[in-house]
């Protein structure tokens, strides 16, 4: 997005860079040659987006500083955690006193404790910890991708999902690999977005040649950090997109349960889907992957596997949004979990990976409360996602019904998250990299 704050390099090891922000310092991958310390960039995702020239960084950041560190106030304020005396305490307040002091790990029993709260002030105590814990070890940077879903075909029948081969009644489309092109360069640099992610269903029609074609042919006219979402493409997939200059894979494993992930995806195994982030991650690739909260027949036992497997598959950031019935598939019959599930996973995750996580707010989660992203923001998440798929293909793309913000235009969109980020304190410095593949 145009809201970003360049940084200045301190240091250079290799492909991992220090990038200093008005006193701030966070790591980021770099893959830019010719750069040198003192230089100044634009990150975003934890990987280097750009070079700025420096008189239009100084420029940049002239603008920022005030509103920075009035940010960075508001964000303080905001995110306290109110602590109580320890020998007088129940046992949350034991368990959360511990968490915000990072005083040794949290046991697994201690987790699901967590995860099985109920009651609505000890949920917002749960969340004002884990928020606590964002401030302390990220401070207020934020990061935003933009999301481009460009075709609803897919040759999977998975069992929640509305765009399933199974689900007859959408109105098929495809863009080009010239629309996605002009679209992602359209949202660079038109709109300032840094981060991206190429979205569709699983699409034979698009050969890998054709996938490559769009990477590179935004990379090779515009800086941003691409993420491949386009299901299980196969590790010489994988690796031929990498060449092509994507550095991001967005997948989910859905369930870290391999029964429910077998009952829900006929004919597949949970194991090659993690064959596939692993292997990704191995060549270089910054993983987003997650769960469904709130699946038939899943427990809070597996969600908090589904935390475990997603810090153990070095993911770079945790997406984790509610399951909602679509109409249209064979779970049509099912609830969606209540809001305050997705809430409790959000600030578990940020427990168990306190120090690194970047944890979205999905637009799943939007769907399913309108003040998700405030909510969410304010229990430990630290990213958002916009959708720049083109408005009149927006309705066709129904993961599940009734998707928030279709008939909202993206300027609009953008907007009133900036809006939310003021509001919350949150600055568009770079979060940094947690993970990279030595
Ligand atoms: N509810 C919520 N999320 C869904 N997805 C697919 N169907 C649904 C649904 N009914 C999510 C999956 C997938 C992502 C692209 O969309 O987790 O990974």
């Amino acid at each position: 997005m145009c809201y970003s704050i360049p940084g200045r390099v301190v240091s250079i090891d290799g492909r991992t860079i220090i990038i200093d922000y008005f006193g701030e310092q966070r790591r980021a991958v770099n893959e830019i040659s010719n750069l040198k310390v003192g230089d100044y960039i634009y990150a975003q995702g934890g990987y280097v987006i750009d070079a700025v020239p420096d008189a239009e960084a100084q420029e940049v950041l002239a603008l920022w500083k005030e509103l920075f560190f009035e940010l960075q106030e508001r964000d303080q304020h905001l995110s306290g955690f109110k602590r109580m005396d320890k020998r007088a305490g129940d046992r949350l307040s034991l368990i959360l006193e511990r968490i915000v002091a990072d005083e040794e790990e949290v046991a697994e029993e201690e987790l699901l404790y967590l995860l099985n709260l109920e009651g609505k002030e000890d949920i917002a105590r749960l969340m004002q910890a884990a928020n606590y814990l964002r401030h302390k070890h990220l401070g207020n940077s934020c990061c935003i991708h933009g999301i481009i879903e460009f075709s609803n075909y897919c040759r999977q029948s998975c069992g929640y999902c509305g765009i399933s081969a199974r689900n007859k009644g959408l109105k098929p489309y495809r863009m080009t690999p010239e629309e996605v092109v002009k679209a992602a360069c359209e949202a660079i640099d038109k709109y300032g977005f840094k981060a991206l992610v190429l979205q569709s269903g699983e699409d034979s029609a698009y050969s890998i040649d054709n996938l490559c074609q769009i990477v590179s042919g935004i990379r090779e006219r515009e800086p941003a950090l691409i993420f491949v979402s386009c299901g299980e493409v196969g590790l010489p997939g994988l690796q031929r997109l990498y060449e092509a200059g994507a550095r991001g894979l967005l997948m989910r494993f859905e369930t870290s349960n391999s029964r429910l992930y077998e009952q829900l995806h006929p004919g597949r195994r949970l194991d090659s889907r993690l064959e596939h982030l692993r292997a990704a991650f191995d060549m270089g690739y910054l993983l987003i992957t997650g769960g469904l909260i709130g699946l038939p027949g899943q427990t809070r036992e597996d969600i908090l596997g589904d935390i475990s497997l997603t810090k153990s598959l070095q993911a770079e950031m945790y997406s984790f949004g509610p399951f909602i019935p679509h109409p249209g598939t064979p779970l049509a019959n099912s609830h969606s979990p209540a809001a305050a599930e997705v809430l409790k996973a959000l600030a578990v995750a940020r427990i168990v990976d306190a120090r690194n996580a970047k944890i979205v707010v999905t637009t799943s989660f939007e769907t399913l409360e309108k003040d998700a992203r405030r909510q969410g923001l304010s229990a430990g998440a630290n990213s958002v996602m916009i959708s720049l798929t083109p408005d009149a293909l927006r309705r066709e793309y129904p993961l599940y019904p009734d998707r928030a913000h279709l008939n909202e235009s993206l300027e609009n969109q953008i907007s009133d998250l900036l809006e939310i980020l003021s509001d919350l304190g949150r600055a568009p410095t770079d979060i940094g990299v947690s993970h990279t593949a030595s």
